[in-house]
């Protein structure tokens, strides 16, 4: 393959490291992040068209405060630091990085000279994000600085001769006004890029990467959640090593209206590989049987899926490496990185390699965000319709039915899921409204039908908007489309005989119901 250019990212542990990584990518430029250690010589070998130094927790003052090699800032390779990655190549080069007066967290006004090929066309004044105690007070020799805030004289500095740069705020982030033009800038005006990189040319790396690791026999398990992280997954480890894949499909009997069919039939179809389905339905509806709390539900549904797919596993003999569609978001929310408190517990699989005895993993997928997936597995050849539905939780419609989950109150919340669903899709709001699906409330309200009283049950609708899923808001579907719904619900599904609209955000209400 012919030389593509790169960026390369040191990592000195900040959060938003993989950010960065994924605004360069945005850019179409390949981007690989490396731990800060990494030696000049190596980089050089590498030979990228530019180096990004990432944030960091520590300080350049702090007595084993990770520094680079001193060495990287004479390769003539255009460098952009950012946060404690300007901090530290003030440090190095000759500035001066003190204790700030003010310590700026959060939105803050920058000013901005566009004299710079850093700043080139950016307007003179926006918001930006910053988070940092520590700033650099005396720009190293040859640099100048090109921005700044209130309290920071020196919120970004240019050497335009070497093509080093420093920004002290966070181009990164979303709240960064002009952090994306920024970065744009670096990477055109000030490192060269052409932007010659796509989901393809990831695939075939991401392709070779696996072949490296399986060898010309290596086998390998993977377990299918009929989500699309670990569909993207087989995709690609089948494109990687063909029919020496083996997924194991486990079916809870918790998936929406006709979901397990599609997941099935694409893998036949499309990628042939060795594929077990396990119909455990009966197994975790007896489990289930009396249980009410949430938590308790979850826990139960994440042991029988590890139990299940086990049995399965253990069927199969020995397979050399287990793969799973972990994503970066997977990474960050199971601690790897942020203190944020559990608020529930995410069905996951996460200690079935070791259980099965498994030294190594292969997750393709960890360093990707999930509208990145869903391009890999277009690219790849997955359906649109598998590729771009909506998240769906591990533990499935068992915790969209409220209290104890039987076959029957499933049933209501899959056949009402699926008349929403149908409705949102006919109205051509599916891109607009980020998830949406229905509750079988616990609640049991007085109806009449067809001249005799009826006490059944409420579904809910519910339907947000987000980004992150972190915060949502309510979606406003229009009430004509609320009014259709709602109509069907009752009229076509058994025992469902009211409809309520869920209008709460996120927080404080979660997405979820449970
Ligand atoms: P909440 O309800 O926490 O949901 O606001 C945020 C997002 O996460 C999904 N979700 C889950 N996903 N296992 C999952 O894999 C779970 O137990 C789980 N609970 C919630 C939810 O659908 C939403 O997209």
């Amino acid at each position: 393959m012919a030389a593509r250019q790169k960026i390369i990212i040191l990592d000195f542990g900040g959060q938003y490291t993989q950010l960065i990584a994924r605004r360069v990518r945005e850019n179409h430029v390949y981007s690989e992040v490396v731990p800060w250690s990494v030696p000049a010589e190596e980089l050089k070998k590498a030979a990228p068209a530019g180096i990004i130094l990432s944030g960091g927790p520590s300080s350049v003052q702090d007595e084993n405060a990770p520094l680079c090699d001193r060495a990287i800032y004479d390769l003539g390779v255009p460098l952009l630091g950012i946060c404690y990655g300007m901090q530290l190549t003030a440090q190095l080069l000759g500035g001066r990085v003190e204790r700030a007066t003010e310590r700026e967290y959060g939105r803050v006004n920058v000013r901005i000279n566009s004299g710079s090929a850093l700043t080139q066309a950016l307007s003179p004044e926006s918001a930006c994000w910053m988070s940092h105690t520590w700033q650099v007070t005396k720009c190293p020799p040859g640099f100048a600085a090109v921005a700044q805030t209130d309290n920071c004289p020196i919120a970004a500095m240019a050497n335009e001769e070497k093509r080093i740069y420093g920004v002290q705020f966070h181009p990164e982030v979303t709240h960064t006004q002009q952090g994306r033009l920024l970065l744009a800038n670096f990477l055109t005006n000030v490192c060269g890029c052409t932007g010659d990189w796509t989901m393809e040319a990831y695939a075939d790396i991401a392709v070779r990467q696996i072949q490296d690791i399986t060898g010309e026999h290596g086998t390998v398990l993977l377990a299918l959640s009929g989500g699309v992280d670990s569909s993207v997954a087989a995709a690609l480890i089948y494109r990687a090593i063909g029919k020496r894949l083996t997924c194991v499909y486990v079916d809870h009997g918790f998936m929406r209206k006709g979901e397990s069919e599609q997941v099935c039939d694409v893998f036949r179809r499309l990628f042939p590989v060795r594929f077990v389905r396990a119909d455990a339905a009966s197994r975790f509806f007896a489990d289930l049987k009396g249980v009410t709390e949430p938590e308790q539900k979850r826990h139960i549904i994440g042991r029988d899926f590890v139990e299940v797919f086990k049995a399965e596993a253990q069927k199969l003999g020995k397979l050399d490496y287990f793969a799973q569609g972990t994503i970066y978001p997977d990474v960050i929310e199971s601690g790897q990185g942020t203190n944020a408190a559990v608020i529930k517990s995410h069905h996951n699989v996460g200690g079935l390699p070791k259980e099965l005895g498994f030294a190594e993993l292969i997750e393709p997928l960890r360093m990707l965000f999930k509208d990145e997936v869903r391009a890999l597995g277009e690219a790849l050849g997955l359906p649109r319709e598998l590729v771009w539905r909506q998240p769906f939780p591990g533990p499935g419609l068992a915790i969209r039915v409220i209290g104890e989950v039987t076959p029957e109150k499933v049933e209501i919340v899959r056949e009402s899921d699926f008349i929403l669903r149908d409705e949102i899709a006919k109205a051509g709001l599916s891109g607009s409204v980020s998830q949406y699906f229905t509750v079988l409330t616990g609640v049991h309200s007085v109806g009449v039908m067809g001249d005799e009283r009826t006490y059944d049950y409420t579904v809910a609708l519910r339907a947000v908007t987000t980004d992150d899923f972190m915060t949502a808001d309510w979606a406003r579907l229009p009430y004509d489309l609320v009014a259709r719904v709602s109509e069907r619900i009752v009229n076509e599904v058994p025992h469902a005989s009211r409809v309520v609209l869920d209008v709460t955000s996120k927080p404080p209400a979660s997405i979820e119901w449970e």
